[in-house]
């Protein structure tokens, strides 16, 4: 419930900020504004319910799926550094991260001897309570505040006295447009004091071949995943949608450096939304647009940065220069 607190132990608190009905409103926003007339499209956050998480996290495991490892890989080499030069008392987590991540950047502050707090938000009440629980468990003097927000509706970053690290890591920021980066920059940078630094991991533009194989990886996983979105559309808003009928689809999109991921209807076909009492046509190869996927270019991000006010410091890559990870502060700083 909006604004209730759930307390597990005197180091662990929950503070959600969404109603009740948050997601069910926002599912069927999304759909009536992207599903009923084409260009059909989804936001990419309604591919993980448990199912859906379970097969991203199968994704990270792929051997095609280079990204979660090669940020892993950073973030192994620079965490020290990046602990000593933040010298961060709380560490605030945007989006649901692996705790692996989380745990080489904790590993570090609390190392440095700096860490008081870590302040993950995210929209899954579930994975922050685990997350929380265990993280209470493992780092005896750790406090978790953790908060069931949206990022892409607000960007509450907790309080705190003294420099907060504000990690947005896995490149989820991939999934955003141009505008919506610019956005969520700006808000993210007004939001900031002079003593906080962002951390943010990023896909770098790189070989078609690679890129295309990371999302039509040879088990089928991310084809599962893409699907899953319309088991999901089936149980939340009753509709009756073939998953068998449509095919996982993802493209190179050179023009705008982004992966696309696409459903293409494998035949003309109706589907009833009962919940919206919607009926849509599928045309024979129709497509609806699920998710993008962008990949950067190092002068891009930088100028993108330095346009919402922030200055990067630190710029790193895998040994593979796959991806990166950079740390950028409050211009002026
Ligand atoms: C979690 C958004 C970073 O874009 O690579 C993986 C999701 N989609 N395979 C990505 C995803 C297909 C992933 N992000």
């Amino acid at each position: 419930m909006a604004g209730e607190q759930y307390a597990s132990g005197q180091r662990f608190t929950l503070e959600h900020r969404l109603t009740p009905d948050y997601f069910v409103t926002r599912l069927r926003e999304d759909v009536l504004e992207g599903l009923a007339d084409p260009p059909r499209s989804l936001p990419p956050k309604w591919f993980y319910d448990a199912r859906g998480s379970e097969l991203f996290e199968e994704i990270t495991r792929l051997p095609e799926y280079y990204l979660t490892r090669a940020e892993q890989e950073i973030l192994d080499a620079r965490a020290p550094q990046i602990a000593l030069d933040t010298a961060a008392g709380t560490l605030v987590e945007i989006g649901a991260g692996s705790s692996r991540k989380t745990r080489t950047l904790l590993d570090a502050l609390t190392q440095a001897g700096t860490l008081e707090r870590y302040a993950p938000l995210d929209v899954s009440t579930s994975a922050l309570v685990e997350a929380g629980e265990a993280l209470c468990r493992d780092y005896p003097a750790l406090h978790v505040t953790a908060t069931v927000t949206d990022f892409e509706t607000e960007l509450v970053l907790p309080h705190s006295d003294g420099p907060r690290l504000i990690a947005f890591l896995g490149s989820t920021i991939g999934n955003f447009t141009p505008v919506r980066r610019r956005d969520f920059f700006t808000a993210l940078r007004a939001a900031m004091t002079d003593q906080d630094t962002f951390l943010l991991g990023a896909d770098l533009v790189k070989d078609a071949d690679v890129l295309w194989r990371a999302y039509n990886d040879s088990r089928g996983v991310t084809a599962a995943f893409n699907k899953n979105v319309l088991h999901v559309l089936n149980r939340e808003l009753d509709a009756d949608f073939d998953v068998d009928a449509f095919d996982h689809n993802a493209v190179w999109n050179a023009g705008q450096d982004r992966i696309e991921m696409w459903l293409r209807s494998r035949l003309t076909q109706t589907i009833k939304v009962r919940a919206l009492d919607l009926t849509l046509e599928f045309g024979d190869g129709e497509e609806m647009l699920t998710e993008i996927s962008t990949k950067f270019r190092r002068e891009d991000l930088v100028a993108e940065l330095a346009r919402a006010g922030f200055r990067v410091r630190e710029w790193w890559t895998d040994s593979a220069r796959r991806f990166a990870l950079l740390l950028a502060a409050p211009d002026g700083r």
